[in-house]
C-alpha cells in the first residue's frame, strides 16, 4: 500500500515539523540573548526637548472641516546606544520617539510619534543626535492639547529574521508640557516675519 507520493509526503512532513521546531529554538534563544545583553533596559539620554505648537486648517493635519486643528513639533538631543539590539536574528531594527500624555477619560492615555528611524546595521545602531527635528506634525483626538504634560521616551521594535516582532523601551525619558499655540495675531506676525526673512 505504500506508494512512492505516501512515502515523499511523510518525509516532508517530518521536515515542516523539524523546520518549525527549530524555529521556535531560534526566536527563543535570540529572545534570551537580547535579556543577556540588557536589551530590555538600555538606558537613553534625551535632553534638549523643544516642542512648538502651531495652528493648522489643512486636512494634511488633522483639520476637519477647515476648523483649527493645533499641531505640535519638536527638536530634541538624544544619546542611545541600540547596538546590543543586534545579534545574528535581528534584521533590522524601528526606533521611534514618542510623547505619551493623559486622554480625555480618566485613566486613558494618547501617544504620538515625532521621529523614527530604521537601522540595518549595527555600526549605525550608536545615536547621537543633536537638535534633531520631529519628522511628524502631530496632533490629538481633541482640538488641542490643553497644555497637558507629556512622557517622551524612545521605543524600539526588532524585525528577526525568524519568529516575531519584538518591542522594548529605552529606559531615558523626558516630561514636556505641550506649549500653547499663538494666537491668530502672533501667527500672522510670525508668518509676516519669516516671509520678510525670505525676501532677504
Ligand atoms: C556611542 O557614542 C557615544 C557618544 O559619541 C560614545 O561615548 C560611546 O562610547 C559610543 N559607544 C560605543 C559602543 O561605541
Amino acid at each position: 500500500m505504500f506508494s512512492i507520493v505516501q512515502r515523499g509526503q511523510h518525509v516532508l512532513n517530518h521536515a515542516v515539523t523539524l523546520i518549525g521546531i527549530l524555529s521556535v529554538f531560534i526566536a527563543l534563544s535570540s529572545y534570551a540573548l537580547l535579556q543577556q545583553g540588557g536589551a530590555f533596559n538600555l538606558p537613553s539620554t534625551i535632553s534638549g526637548v523643544s516642542p512648538q505648537a502651531t495652528v493648522r486648517m489643512s486636512r494634511r493635519f488633522g483639520s476637519v472641516g477647515s476648523k483649527e486643528k493645533e499641531n505640535n513639533k519638536l527638536t530634541f538631543d538624544l544619546q542611545a546606544d541600540l547596538t546590543p539590539l543586534f545579534n545574528w536574528n535581528t534584521k533590522q531594527i524601528f526606533v521611534y520617539l514618542t510623547a505619551e500624555y493623559p486622554g480625555k477619560s480618566e485613566g486613558s492615555s494618547n501617544k504620538v510619534t515625532y521621529w523614527d528611524k530604521i537601522i540595518t546595521s549595527k555600526d549605525n545602531a550608536n545615536l547621537t543626535l543633536q537638535n534633531e527635528k520631529s519628522k511628524y506634525s502631530v496632533w490629538d483626538v481633541e482640538d488641542t492639547f490643553r497644555n497637558r504634560e507629556a512622557t517622551v521616551k524612545l521605543e524600539w521594535d526588532i524585525q528577526p529574521y525568524v519568529g516575531i516582532l519584538i518591542s522594548g523601551e529605552t529606559t531615558g525619558e523626558v516630561d514636556v508640557v505641550f506649549p500653547t499655540p499663538p494666537t491668530g495675531e502672533e501667527a500672522r506676525a510670525e508668518k509676516m516675519k519669516k516671509r520678510q526673512q525670505k525676501q532677504h
